[in-house]
């Protein structure tokens, strides 16, 4: 474990989370082996360098004022099983298309940060899930446990955190390749659900010599484990990273103001991204009372629109699904209402495979052909060619 340190003037430590009430951890029944799990990744390398971490972090700041837009995209949860080189390249090749439709529609630079590397460990509403009379814990992503439905599979085990950290490492390393070729540049996101994974990968950065998550450049706060008095937003407050915070329907204006308050007492630029996740009935009442609250109050954020959670339906077969037409028409409302509050909308966050998925409805894709290629572990995903015509869309939308 990483020592206290003593010296931090307001007692943030990696672990300094522990003391607070953390949702949606897995509770392991192995102790020792999660001890050693965690001194593994305590003596990894970092999976990426505090200096790029500081790049996104003023690129972010662009996408605030309104000089840069914010794509951030990628699996609603990374599998072990999905893991190939192919796969992260048609991802990375899917998000620099958008890219390349979106700053020629607007004239800015757009900032790639992938939902990859790293998106393993997923909230969910049910900590159980019963099937034919048998109840197992709910599966919350590779790094975890297992999408099978026996006890064994399910059972939490701290040394998928290693097998993940792995893949991360591998997935990086194709990602840098394929932006160097391209000339872009790439950042990685995810959610920093999997506190004992985040904390032993806590590092110094040589230059500044503050605290930065090494797992990613960018971390955010679901919409479930974002309390401002909660475990993940007090780990969240101590690394320099760019942080995100999912803002939901039902979140007031003071719990963003407090939430503020701790990822930024500094107001710095860049720090926050408030990512909104209304749902298209919903985002016209929800999200001008919280674009208010921030602007009245000077707060500097980067408001980016997630289409995708508050618009999660069940097609008729059982499956999890999302119509491209509510994705769109989020989107739309959230470009309107970031005009008449004149605040800037500084970017999209989506679920999208660069693969050909058949997981959201639209395009070419209908109900009926859901079952064909659904492969995600979690919530459904635009495929390549939905995640280019809406890219289209809102090019045109924000031109
Ligand atoms: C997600 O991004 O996959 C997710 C669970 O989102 P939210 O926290 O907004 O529900
Ligand atoms: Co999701």
């Amino acid at each position: 474990m990483l020592k206290a340190h003593k010296n931090e003037s307001d007692g943030w430590s990696p672990q300094s989370w522990r003391e607070k009430e953390a949702l949606q951890l897995p509770y392991y029944a192995d102790l020792d082996a999660l001890a050693a799990v965690a001194q593994a990744l305590e003596a990894s390398p970092p999976l990426v360098s505090a200096a790029d971490t500081r790049r996104l972090k003023e690129l972010v700041a662009k996408a605030a004022k309104g000089e840069a837009f914010l794509l951030q995209a990628g699996d609603c949860a990374e599998s072990f099983a999905e893991f190939h080189p192919d796969n992260v390249r048609a991802t990375f090749d899917t998000l620099a298309q958008m890219a390349k439709i979106i700053a020629k529609e607007t004239g800015k630079p757009v900032v790639l940060n992938g939902r990859i590397a790293g998106q393993f460990a997923k909230p969910r509403s049910d900590s159980n899930e019963t099937q034919g009379g048998v109840t197992l814990p709910s599966y919350k992503g590779d790094i975890i446990n297992g999408l099978g439905f026996t006890p064994g599979s399910r059972r939490p085990e701290a040394e998928r955190m290693l097998r993940a950290y792995r893949q991360c490492a591998v997935t990086l390393n194709l990602l840098r390749g394929f932006a160097a070729e391209t000339e872009t540049e790439f950042f990685t996101a995810h959610e920093a659900l999997l506190l004992p994974y985040e904390e032993p990968l806590v590092r110094r950065d040589p230059a500044t010599g503050a605290w930065h998550a090494s797992s990613a450049h960018f971390l955010w706060a679901g919409n479930r484990t974002c309390a401002p008095d909660g475990a993940h937003v007090a780990f969240l407050r101590g690394v320099a990273n760019p942080v995100g915070v999912k803002c939901g329907p039902e979140m007031t204006p003071e719990t963003l103001l407090r939430l503020l308050d701790v990822l930024a007492p500094a107001n710095d630029a860049g720090r926050v991204t408030l990512i909104a996740r209304m749902g298209r009935g919903r985002i016209a009442a929800a999200l001008p009372p919280l674009v208010r609250a921030a602007r009245s109050d000077g707060r500097i954020v980067a408001w980016v629109c997630d289409p995708m959670h508050g618009n999660t339906k069940r097609a008729a077969s059982g499956l999890k699904t999302r119509a491209v037409a509510d994705i769109l028409a989020e989107t739309q409302s959230f470009l309107s209402i970031l005009a008449a509050e004149s605040a800037v909308a500084g970017g999209l966050h989506l679920e999208l495979s660069g693969r050909d998925v058949t997981e959201c409805t639209g395009g070419a894709i209908t109900e009926a052909d859901l079952p064909k290629r659904y492969l995600t572990h979690c919530d459904p995903r635009l495929n390549a060619a939905q995640g280019l015509s809406l890219a289209r869309a809102v090019a045109e939308a924000l031109r």
